[in-house]
């Protein structure tokens, strides 16, 4: 195939003839894009360089930017050299959460090409509960580097359809497994390090971490902006994220404050990213994003959300500023970085 002809993007259900078809498409260093119980990813061979190369182009992200190396079964890790050791509290991570939404940083082993690290002498080791991925790893015989399938910049995909709309021509198969049950990119923490830090956070919360292996600390870049020149633990901190067209702001108050502000701000071009409770009271338009009380809904729903109103000609949203507490952490995360940290505070 000529490299200046676009590829036809086929969307394929979960068969076990379409698995084995992704499976070899992986095998012979082909990209396509996977369900996971997070976001989708968009897979690759992890041990073939070239094919992991073929993830940043398709992509427009960063060469400096790591990868999550997937598998579908715990002794993958010494099967394939990933890592150079197991630290003791890896094991204890893995044995409460996983397969599930844990990303684990451990010192890197000889298999890992330098793509895949960007350079780091860690790798990031993930074993996903979805059966799709666990079927596609393991039809492709190898662990497989995938981030999100998305185009970097853009929020990332939660259905097969935000996949086909960021990928469609540049990758040759997507599989569709539905939506994904978080809706959030997985938690992140390094036992590179002691105490273990936590990078980013995701559906399994600081306080369930803590429960399994005692102290960690939380990186700064995880609730608070890096300063020009300032190092980021984890790489994909650094950059923004999710950044709406419109300009995202998000408003510390109370339930009464936030209605007000924003009622009376009310114009064509003003919108709310809000909880359900509170679409009945506001006079703009609404994109609720879950229940006030039900933190898992919000991170479930906000990344579709967030792609909804970016096909609006809407200017300005507005959006409560979520609390840091449990899975609230993580919505917060990612709400922060979509408003390029602009908070306003109406003690
Ligand atoms: O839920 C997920 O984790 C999804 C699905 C597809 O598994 N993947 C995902 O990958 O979100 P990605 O590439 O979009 O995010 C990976 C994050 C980035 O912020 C990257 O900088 C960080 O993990 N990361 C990867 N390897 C690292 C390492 N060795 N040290 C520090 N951070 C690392
Ligand atoms: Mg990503």
């Amino acid at each position: 195939m000529k490299a200046s002809v676009a590829m036809e993007t086929r969307l394929l259900l979960p068969t076990n003839e379409n698995i084995k078809l992704a499976g070899d498409t992986l095998k012979k260093g082909g990209l396509v894009g996977i369900p996971t119980e997070t976001v989708y990813g968009l897979a690759a061979n992890a041990l073939d360089g070239n094919a992991v190369k073929a993830i940043f182009d398709a992509k427009g992200r960063p060469m400096d930017n790591p990868l999550i190396v997937h598998i579908s079964d715990f002794s993958q890790i010494e099967k394939f050299n990933l890592v150079r050791e197991i630290p003791s509290k890896a094991y204890i991570l893995a044995e409460r959460f996983w397969a599930g939404p844990l990303t684990i940083i451990m010192p890197k082993g000889k298999a890992i090409p330098d793509e895949v690290s960007a350079g780091l002498d860690t790798v990031a080791i993930r074993f996903p509960s979805h059966p799709v991925t666990q079927a596609v790893i393991t039809a492709a015989e190898c662990p497989l580097a995938a981030p999100s399938a998305n185009l970097s910049g853009s929020p990332s995909p939660t259905s097969a359809a935000h996949v086909m709309n960021d990928l469609n021509g540049k990758i040759p198969y997507i599989i569709d497994g539905g939506c994904c049950e978080v809706g959030l990119e997985s938690t992140v923490i390094t036992v590179a390090a002691e105490p273990p830090v936590l990078l980013r956070p995701g559906g399994i919360t600081p306080e369930q971490l803590r429960d399994a292996v005692g102290d960690i600390s939380i990186s700064q870049a995880v609730l608070n902006k890096l300063n020009d020149g300032q190092k980021a633990e984890s790489p994909g901190m650094k950059y923004k994220h999710y950044a709406p067209k419109a300009n995202l702001i998000l408003i510390k108050s109370n339930d009464k404050q936030y209605i007000n502000y924003v009622n009376a701000r009310k114009s064509d071009a003003v919108g709310a990213l809000c909880y359900d409770e509170d679409t009945d009271k506001l006079l703009v338009k609404t994109f609720p994003f879950g229940s006030k009380f039900d933190y898992v809904q919000q991170a479930n729903r906000l990344f579709d959300v967030l792609r909804t109103i970016d096909k609006t000609n809407l200017t300005t949203i507005y959006c409560r500023c979520p609390d840091t507490r449990g899975t609230a952490m993580a919505v917060y995360n990612r709400l922060i970085r979509a408003a390029g940290f602009e908070v306003i505070e109406l003690a």
